[in-house]
Parts: structure tokens; C-alpha cells; sequence
């Protein structure tokens, strides 16, 4: 807890030393921002989240790790001066939008959308980012404080299966990242960290639950029915044939890419599969590498 509040602190800090470090950044205009009427704090939260730029080595990491390419649609929650969107388009040929609720950040944003000559592809928009609905995003991206994250994070859980997010510094709680880089930035400004955090999560499909399937064994296909316990991209559980329940080793979950083993006798037994609206298509491999068109339907 205390981590988390001095990092807090260093966010806070940053962005009042921002607002005084004018013309550090030819690319990006520095916009010294008073509070508006509208950055009251949502009586939800204990404060706002302030303005404090991403440098540029954490974008491209960011966008890097959610591996942005041309025919992705990100969306920026909380976009600044709106660096995260542009590069996205201008690097990686993305298109895309941000919100904030400060209509000069707004405006700037769009202003430099049209310098760096790719308008035509993102804009900002004046909104609360609690608000917005993401369901057009392929990749989400923020930088905002914990809280914020987490308020957030039920409604991105229920985005479509394989919508990567990425977050600069705070992470979703229990959401384990997929993966997560550390950056040193030894010229950062503030905090006694000289390091940045960034967090990759891909949305997972959802499998918990029971699903039934045949599975090849002994010179034969048997039923069994398949049990996931799921805890976001977590998956464990078992197969049950007959009287007989072996464990799922391995078992892992990527978006809608489910993969598992079993041990059945002297077999082992690889499955490979995409989740589809209570379907599972795939394949089954056995341990001498004979491989059969598998399928899992929801029980
Ligand atoms: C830490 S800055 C990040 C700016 C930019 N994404 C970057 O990484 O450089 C957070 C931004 O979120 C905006 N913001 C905070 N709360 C918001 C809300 N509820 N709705 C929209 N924007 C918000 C702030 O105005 C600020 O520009």
C-alpha cells in the first residue's frame, strides 16, 4: 500500500514538474493545464487522475508489446496531448481515437494529430473515459491511476476474447498481466523508481464451466466431459471418462486459444483449440504424433 501511494505521490509530482518543463518535447506541445470545471474529481474516486506524459520510449513500448499494426483500432483512455493514438497511427499505420475530459487537451491532441498528418485516420474527443464505450477497440491503452483501472477493468474483462490492453504504471489488481516489461528511465524527473512499468493483458474467452467432448483412446473415440475453472486467464479443471477424472496439465489460455494436456494410461494427450461461442475447434494430438480434428461443445 505504501508502494502504491508514494507512486501515487511521484504521478501527482510529475505532472506539476511537467507543467513548469516547457519545450522538452519539439514533437508534442506542452499544454500547462489549470483545472477545468470539469476535472472534478467522480465522486467514485478519492482523486483525478492528473496529466502526466508518457515519454515517448514507454508508447512505443506500450504499442510494442500490444503488437499495433495497420488494421487495429485503439483506443486511448485519458489521451493528453495524444501521443499514444498518433504514434499508433503514425508508426503502425493504426487508426483510432482518445478521450479526455479537458477540451484543450482535446483540442491540442487533434491539433497534433493533423501536424503529424494523420487526421484522416485518428481523432479526440471530449468525453469521460468511464464512460466511453469500447467495443469498436481492438487494442486499449491508458495511463491512469489504480483506481481508475480497476473501475475499468470489469467492463474490459467482458470485451470480446483477444482485445489487447496495455497500461503505463498501474496494473488490474487480481487480472494477472500476460506480460509485463520494466523500463528503466534513468533521466526520469521524480519518484525514487527511475522506472516504468508497462502491462500487457489479452482478454481471455470465457470456457469455465463444462463442455462436452470425444476423445481419441484406445483404438477409439470415448465421451468425456471437460471441466475448466477459470480466474481471468487462469484455467485449470479436468477431464472426466467414465469413472476415471484426470487432471488438465498445462493448461493455458491466450484470447480464444485454449491448449491442455492430459496423461490417460501410457498416453499423453495434447489438445489445441479455439473457443467460439460454446464451441471448441481444434485438434487432438497423441504421443506418437497422430493428430484428429477435435471439438467441445458447451454442456
Ligand atoms: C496520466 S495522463 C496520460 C496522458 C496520455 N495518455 C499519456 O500517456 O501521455 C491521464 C489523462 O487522463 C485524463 N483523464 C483523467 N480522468 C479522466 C476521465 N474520467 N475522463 C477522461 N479523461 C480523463 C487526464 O485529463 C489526463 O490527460
Amino acid at each position: 500500500m505504501t508502494g502504491t501511494f508514494l507512486q501515487a505521490a511521484a504521478m501527482r509530482a510529475r505532472c506539476l514538474l511537467y507543467a513548469f518543463s516547457i519545450a522538452l518535447t519539439p514533437l508534442f506541445p506542452i499544454m500547462t493545464v489549470a483545472a477545468t470545471g470539469q476535472a472534478e474529481v467522480d465522486p467514485r474516486f478519492t482523486e483525478e487522475t492528473p496529466f502526466v506524459r508518457s515519454s515517448p520510449v514507454v508508447v512505443d513500448t506500450m504499442l510494442d508489446m500490444a503488437r499495433v499494426r495497420a488494421t487495429d483500432f485503439l483506443i486511448d483512455l485519458g489521451s493528453g496531448d495524444g501521443r499514444t493514438v498518433i504514434t499508433a497511427a503514425k508508426v503502425h499505420g493504426a487508426r483510432g481515437f482518445g478521450v479526455d475530459y479537458d477540451p484543450r487537451r482535446v483540442a491540442i491532441a487533434n491539433e497534433n494529430a493533423r501536424k503529424e498528418g494523420v487526421d484522416d485516420r485518428v481523432k479526440f474527443i471530449e468525453q469521460d473515459l468511464l464512460k466511453t464505450e469500447l467495443g469498436s477497440a481492438t487494442v486499449i491503452s491508458m495511463y491512469l491511476l489504480p483506481e481508475y483501472n480497476m473501475a475499468l477493468r470489469p467492463r474490459m474483462y467482458a470485451l470480446k476474447p483477444g482485445i489487447r490492453i496495455v497500461s503505463h504504471d498501474w496494473n488490474l489488481g487480481d487480472w494477472e498481466a500476460d506480460a509485463k516489461i520494466k523500463i528503466a528511465v534513468p533521466d526520469k524527473a521524480v519518484g525514487l523508481e527511475k522506472t516504468h512499468w508497462i502491462y500487457l493483458w489479452v482478454v481471455p474467452a470465457k470456457v469455465g464451466g463444462a463442455w462436452r467432448s470425444r476423445i481419441p483412446f484406445d483404438q477409439g473415440w470415448v465421451d468425456a466431459v471437460l471441466r475448466f475453472n477459470q480466474q481471468f486467464q487462469k484455467i485449470s479443471g479436468d477431464v472426466t471418462i467414465g469413472r476415471q477424472k484426470v487432471p488438465l496439465e498445462r493448461a493455458s489460455l491466450s484470447g480464444n486459444f485454449v491448449s491442455f494436456r492430459i496423461q490417460l494410461g501410457n498416453q499423453t494427450i495434447l489438445f489445441n483449440g479455439q473457443v467460439q461461442s460454446g464451441r471448441i475447434a481444434g485438434q487432438v494430438t497423441l504421443s506418437g504424433g497422430r493428430a484428429f480434428r477435435w471439438r467441445a461443445l458447451r454442456s
